[in-house]
């Protein structure tokens, strides 16, 4: 079993839909067991999976995240049964590659909120590594979506990290997307200290919304594979995902999508290709260590410096990753 944690601390850079597109493709193409543990209260990878009222009805039955996390904090035991809390978006009955099964625990607003205050920030951080990962070992991917703006206080989120394996972060390839970058390595080192071991480790940075004809594009990719390249940054994916309508639409839960290739249209192999490279890496390809607490300022050193002048060898990089993924 792999828990991979989808988390940059910035908003609206793609972690829900790449965490929809490789739990479908982890579940339906790979034929893998997959678990989504949804930490945002705005539900948006629950509610793409399940249908808003699907998720209602989650809160309304007490099956959520945080009902399950209440009962690991009165008993701190670990669950017999964790599918008193989990809801199955089923697979679907259809000829082609049909949607296959993957449980969903969906967050409760309100309820995040009262039980991040009962919380104890440092003492109850492991909850769910210790309590509710050795319950989930039928499952071969737990995927955990985590929201923005974040920080130690939100110990629910924290909680998230301190359970997974792996960090999956997605970025958008311009300055205020990299601008948020410390911050998200900052909460992964908080969370590696109080794991008193360098887990999670991140496995990857994947870029999303690339658009190869902006300005933004050409200037802050070269920057980011440089930057990676001199282990200042993790390593980013070889797979990516185009900016395009079709991969907002595939997150639009008001549509029926039965199978694959409805749901990813044309993007069908951007997003096939990157599950299986996360698939790959946390598979025993040796994935970077984590940065350490002063990396922030590592990074906005280098990414200062490459901003006075691209390298030559930061362009030939640019080449062979076009290459590599048209
Ligand atoms: N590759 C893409 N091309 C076009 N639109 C995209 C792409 N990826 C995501 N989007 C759109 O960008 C918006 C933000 O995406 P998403 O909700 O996945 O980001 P997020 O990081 O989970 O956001 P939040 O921080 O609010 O949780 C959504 O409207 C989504 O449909
Ligand atoms: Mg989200």
């Amino acid at each position: 079993m792999h828990v991979v944690s989808i988390y940059n601390n910035k908003g609206g850079v793609g972690k829900s839909t790449l965490t929809v597109g490789v739990a479908e493709f982890l579940s339906s193409n790979r034929k893998k067991r997959v678990l989504v543990i949804d930490l945002d209260s705005q539900a948006s990878s629950s509610c793409s999976l399940l249908g808003h009222r699907e998720v209602a009805h989650a809160v309304q039955s007490h099956r959520s995240i945080t009902k399950l996390a209440d009962r690991l904090l009165r008993t701190r035991r670990s669950l017999a049964q964790p599918n008193d809390y989990i809801t199955e978006r089923p697979a679907s009955m259809v000829k082609g590659t049909p949607l296959a099964r993957i449980d969903v625990l969906v967050p409760d607003k309100p309820g995040i909120l009262d039980i991040e205050e009962r919380m104890h920030r440092t003492k109850d951080a492991g909850l769910f590594r210790d309590y509710l990962k050795p319950s989930l070992s039928a499952y071969d991917f737990v995927l955990v979506d985590l929201p923005s703006h974040v920080d130690q206080r939100h110990t629910l989120v924290v909680n998230g990290l301190v359970m997974s394996d792996f960090v999956l972060i997605p970025i958008e390839p311009n300055q205020i997307s990299l601008n948020g970058l410390p911050d998200t390595f900052e909460l992964i080192d908080y969370a590696c200290d109080l794991n008193q071991e360098p887990v999670p480790k991140i496995v990857g940075m994947v870029l999303n919304k690339t658009d190869k004809r902006t300005q933004q594009y050409r200037t802050k990719l070269p920057q980011i594979l440089e930057a990676s390249s001199q282990k200042a940054m993790p390593p980013v994916f070889n797979n990516f995902l185009p900016d395009t309508p079709k991969l907002a639409t595939s997150t639009d839960e008001t549509i029926d999508f039965r199978t694959l290739k409805a749901r990813f249209d044309t993007y069908y192999d951007n997003v096939r290709r990157v599950a299986r490279e996360l698939e790959q890496r946390c598979d025993g390809h040796t994935p970077e260590p984590p940065p350490k607490i002063s990396f922030g300022t590592k990074i906005r050193d280098l990414l200062d410096r490459f901003s006075l002048g691209k390298t030559s060898r930061a362009k030939a990089d640019v080449v062979d990753f076009e290459d590599a993924l048209t």
